[in-house]
């Protein structure tokens, strides 16, 4: 047999292999020593003894340190005390690399330590578990999409003009002018969708949030769907159906990974339509009635999310916010012109929002005027404007930040594991 993969072993018994990877771990007892082996796919125990291995190979043990590169040439024996069920009796070893000092030993770090080895990090059980998760999650927010009649398409990451605030705005220089990373797809993403009656973004966005917090990035990723004649309910029945099926998929398809996470999946298993839904004023009584003091108007932080999302086994979907903390394009409820039509979707288990949308101002003069009173330039959204003079719609929408949904659906108490190379405020190295 050729070279295989980790993944595949169970296919190969009793059969000679070839396997590309690294040396995770290794211990000896005299005669024989064994080495975990890892290749990306995942790990598995190669036992070396003077009977099957030549005396090269066998006299590796000193000089093979944690992640050396190696390629095992041995035969594959399915053995139900391996770690895995199966176990590779080791007939040849070639050494790629032998490595001597990895900085990142088999015991406890702190994370200072850890996010400086970040690139190293990555190796290690936990964290490759973590990127699968990531992997899955992204994919089955496409497949959720593309199989529900929407359409990719993709919005810039060069803006003129602030989506969500100008106070966590990322300038650039663009060739003599100012120019933007984008906070959010979702105004370009209006205009496609009036295009394509149902579309999405997904990218990459940037906020300069000058807070150091464990639920925000300087860089992560949204996906967005936007949808013509949608109004508010619609948009709250498209996100519960959208995030259960994420969960489930993560359930069904990731299994191992989230018992090497050691997460507790019974509230995960319950997440499926409906959710609960609350209004601010409501979301406001439960805060009272814990003990908070909240002003009514507010926004919520992240601590307030967190008891009010305690209450619930399922994510929450809170909607009507006082107008004032929301953004400019938010249409107002007819039924009461202070509250605006967004809704928040909080994760269970305190992990607070994980959703931010709602329904767009569609009337071409009232969004002007908003435009006037959030101190926006009406010349930079003319072309956001003309949306609302050909052809307006209702329309509803909302972003999901992939980190977030990641970090709950991990059981992570921090966002910074949830992303390859995590940007916060102060850290911009590896
Ligand atoms: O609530 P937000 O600001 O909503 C928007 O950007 C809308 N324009 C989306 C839309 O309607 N199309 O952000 C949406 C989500 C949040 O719920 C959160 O999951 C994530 O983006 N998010 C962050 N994730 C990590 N780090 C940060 N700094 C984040 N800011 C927002
Ligand atoms: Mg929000």
């Amino acid at each position: 047999m050729g070279w295989v993969y980790v993944n595949e072993i169970s296919n190969y018994d009793g059969k000679e292999v070839t396997l590309k990877g690294w040396l995770y771990n290794k211990r000896s007892s005299g005669k024989i020593w064994f080495l975990i082996f890892r290749d990306g796919t995942g790990f598995i125990q190669c036992v070396v003894s003077r009977s099957d291995t030549d005396e090269k190979t066998f006299q590796l043990y000193d000089e093979l340190g944690q992640e050396s590169s190696i390629i095992v040439h041995g035969i594959v024996h399915q053995d139900r005390r391996a770690p895995g069920g199966y176990e590779v009796i080791v007939k040849k070893i070639d050494v790629v690399q032998a490595v001597h000092d990895y900085p990142i030993a088999l015991k406890e770090h702190g994370i200072d330590f850890l996010m400086d080895h970040r690139h190293l990090w990555l190796r290690s059980p936990k964290q490759v578990a973590i990127l699968r998760i990531r992997h899955t999650v992204i994919k089955a927010c496409r497949d959720f999409f593309d199989s529900h009649g929407f359409i990719l398409a993709d919005t810039p990451i060069f803006t003129p003009t602030a989506c969500e605030g100008t106070t966590t705005l990322f300038e650039t220089d663009y060739f003599g002018r100012k120019a933007y990373l984008t906070q959010s797809g979702q105004l370009y993403s209006e205009a496609t969708a009036a295009a394509l009656g149902k579309v999405y973004c997904f990218g990459p966005t940037f906020r300069a949030e000058k807070s150091k917090t464990r639920r925000h990035l300087t860089e992560f990723w949204m996906v967005e769907p936007e949808v013509a004649y949608y109004d508010l309910d619609d948009n709250m029945k498209l996100a519960e159906e959208f995030v259960s099926y994420v969960v489930q998929t993560v359930l069904k398809e990731r299994k191992k990974e989230l018992e090497v996470l050691e997460r507790d999946i019974s509230l995960l298993e319950k997440v499926e339509p409906p959710f609960p839904r609350i209004t601010y004023s409501e979301a406001v009584e439960i805060l009272k009635e814990n003990g908070i003091d909240f002003e009514w108007g507010n926004d919520f932080g992240g601590a307030d999310e967190t008891v009010i999302s305690n209450q619930f086994e399922k994510p929450v979907m809170i909607h009507r916010f006082p107008a004032k903390v929301k953004a400019f394009y938010m249409k107002r409820d007819p039924e009461n012109e202070e509250l605006a039509l967004g809704v928040d979707v909080l994760a269970p288990e305190g992990y607070g929002e994980i959703i931010g949308g709602g329904q767009r101002e569609e009337n071409y003069e009232i969004l002007r005027k908003r435009i006037k009173e959030f101190g926006l330039s009406e010349e930079v959204f003319k072309w956001y404007l003309d949306l609302r003079k050909f052809g307006s719609v209702p329309h509803s929408g909302f972003g999901m930040g992939v980190e977030r949904a990641v970090a709950w659906i991990c059981g992570l108490k921090h966002i910074r594991e949830t992303i390859p190379f995590p940007r916060t405020i102060y850290r911009l190295e590896p």
